[in-house]
């Protein structure tokens, strides 16, 4: 995810660009960018680091006049983030500049070409080389920028919202969308574009939302013309009057980070596993993994660290690898493991599971796997982190920058990550059927649907919260693939209501959680169709027979649990391996609405931090 933010019109534009993307840096913060035309010729300016750090830097490097510009605030996903990385980017005459949010699929076979034709490449991005598609395509077919732009795109797989400019003819320039937002703010002979309305808010309330295969070509003292990319159709421009405040379009219209982030999941996932999962091909690509499948193969077993949420997510990786892939795997927390004198050797493959790729006690834990010869894999969301730089390889999240401190969907894509893994190395070892692989590699496809049902029973589970708001003390139970997730719905109610609550395998219960049952006691129990189902409903009975209060996760359709517990939240069906996909989204809308309830500060908990980068 990154901001995007243009200007066209009688105005300075710096200014307005540079306001824009602070209000946008919620979207990315690794690097920023703009590009001005000052009358005579182009000026870019661009850094690693925070808007701020280019206002410093643009001081010192260009002259800040012109009425037409283009800026971006970054989010890596290719290339680490570093000034050459960071957009706008240029292609190779020097004539045409580019700001692009989302991801080129195909843009290693696109470069390829590109070099064979006489192209350079100075950064690692997918946009540098979108940028000289489009110029190629431009001197080829001998067309005007906004029709290169549009033949460019339909040569282009993945996602993308996109501002180009050509200096040789400023007073144009041409935007477009598939899969990522943009939207125009429509003043008094002038234009903003943005990746959301914010920047523009102070200037005009009325705007056109691109849809997705939209393009638009916007003329200073001309208008903005629209056209579908695939088939050139003309669209009659929708202009919107916005009604909303600068707060509520930053978190895009949720009250708090964590409930646009629960329910960005859908798309996150299907980020994560994009360009990854090829149902119809019936394979799974990833890079990190394939180049590496001998150290996997070869493993005796693999080693999971982590903290927190991760380490959930690592717990739920535990029984897919051994369930799919036969091989042995330890989950650690990442803080014990380093000061335990851990045996590890060069057999070892150790995974290392972090949002943020900065925490403290996981990057030790990975300096001293890699001191003892084992291979070490991150998974990590933040792409350039010291994780993903510290670790022989690995696969990213994709799920876009995670602002409430508690994770949720950082939780959801690191167990997409793990379970494409999983099913890859069982491929490889053939430890899965076929038949049985294409099964997953289709129900994962559908994860994101189910996601979106899932998060329909919201208001449910609101009314369920404000019941239990004022309980003292929760209990969460879950078996097999679900037991990580009594944990993490613990966890999520604990650090952002400060209500205590404990996950426990369900069968654990009577070695002594038991005891703390009565009236009172709120019990969440995860008890889906597939995974011990009877056992749990065993379970349920002895917590009704304790008089405890029962909220049922539950499978779509269920009729036992329904009986028997107080209340029940359903979610679709899936297969048992996935089934903490879906499990974990009314954990963490329970949580959330609780904590809401009482008046907590959701985003930003007491004593937390987002990421732990001390001991
Ligand atoms: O960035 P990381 O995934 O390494 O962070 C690990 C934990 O600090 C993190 O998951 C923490 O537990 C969250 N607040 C949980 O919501």
């Amino acid at each position: 995810m990154c901001g995007i933010v243009g200007y066209i019109g009688p105005r300075e534009a710096y200014p307005i660009i540079i306001e824009g993307l602070k209000r946008l840096e919620y979207r990315g913060y690794d690097s920023a960018g703009i590009a001005l035309f000052d009358g005579n010729d182009l000026k870019v300016s661009k850094t690693k680091g925070k808007v701020a750090d280019l206002e410093e830097r643009s001081d010192k490097e260009i002259t800040k006049n012109g009425s037409v510009g283009i800026g971006h605030t970054r989010w890596a996903t290719h290339g680490v983030p570093n000034d050459v990385n960071s957009h706008p980017h240029i292609s190779n005459s020097g004539d045409l500049v580019i700001i692009h949010n989302g991801i080129i699929e195909n843009y290693e076979s696109l470069k390829k070409e590109l070099i064979s034709r006489g192209y350079t490449f100075k950064s690692d991005t997918d946009t540098e080389v979108l940028i000289n598609l489009i110029e190629d395509v431009k001197k080829q077919e001998k067309v005007k920028l906004g029709k290169a732009v549009q033949i460019a795109l339909n040569q282009v797989i993945g996602a993308y919202a996109i501002a180009v400019f050509d200096k040789n003819k400023p007073e144009e320039v041409v935007i477009a969308r598939l899969g990522s937002p943009l939207a125009v703010g429509i003043g008094e002979d002038e234009f903003f574009i943005a990746s959301d309305a914010s920047p523009f808010l102070e200037y005009t309330k009325d705007a056109i939302y691109l849809e997705d295969e939209e393009m638009a070509i916007i003329r200073f003292h001309k208008g903005i013309k629209i056209r579908k990319i695939k088939d050139d159709s003309l669209v009659d421009p929708y202009i919107q009057k916005l009604q909303i405040n600068l707060e509520q379009i930053e978190k895009g219209g949720f009250d708090h980070f964590m409930l646009k982030e629960i329910h960005e999941q859908p798309k996150a996932i299907t980020d994560t596993y994009r360009g990854r999962l090829l149902r119809k091909e019936a394979i799974i690509k990833m890079a990190g993994v394939e180049d590496n499948m001998k150290k996997f193969l070869n493993a005796d077993r693999i080693i999971i660290v982590a903290c927190g949420t991760s380490w959930h997510a690592g717990l739920v990786a535990e029984y897919i690898f051994e369930d799919l892939a036969r091989v042995p795997v330890e989950v650690e927390y990442a803080s014990e493991f380093r000061y335990r004198n851990p045996v590890i050797t060069e057999k070892d493959v150790l995974i290392a599971i972090s949002q943020s790729g900065e925490t403290a006690d996981t990057l030790a834990a990975i300096k001293l796997a890699k001191s003892k010869g084992a291979f070490v894999f991150g998974v990590c969301n933040v792409v350039g982190s010291s994780i993903a730089r510290e670790t022989d390889a690995g696969a990213y999240t994709h799920a876009g920058p995670e602002i409430g401190v508690a994770s949720t969907k950082a939780f959801t894509t690191q167990i997409t990550v793990l379970t494409l893994m999983a099913l890859r190395l069982a491929r490889a070892k053939g430890t899965i059927s076929s038949s049985d692989f294409r099964h997953h590699l289709l129900e994962l496809e559908m994860i994101p649907k189910k996601v979106e049902e899932s998060l329909k029973s919201d208001a449910h589970i609101q009314a369920i919260s404000d019941i239990y708001k004022d309980a003292s003390n929760f209990l969460y139970l879950g078996r097999g693939y679900n037991f990580p997730v009594a944990l993490e719905g613990a966890l999520k109610l604990k650090e952002i209501s400060y209500i205590h609550a404990e996950g426990y395998p369900a069968a654990e219960m009577k070695h002594g959680p038991i005891a703390l049952i009565d009236e009172n006691m709120p019990i969440v129990v995860i008890a889906t169709k597939k995974g011990h189902y009877e056992k749990v409903v065993s379970n349920i009975q002895e917590i009704k027979s304790r008089k405890g209060k029962i909220i049922g996760i539950v499978t779509e359709g269920d009729v036992q649990v329904k009986e028997l517990a107080d209340h029940v939240i359903e979610v679709p069906e899936t297969l048992e391996s996935l089934t903490p996909l879906l499990t974990t989204i009314p954990l963490q809308l329970l949580s959330y609405h609780i904590a809401v309830m009482l008046g907590k500060n959701v985003d930003q908990p007491r004593n937390l931090a987002k990421s732990v980068t001390v001991e």
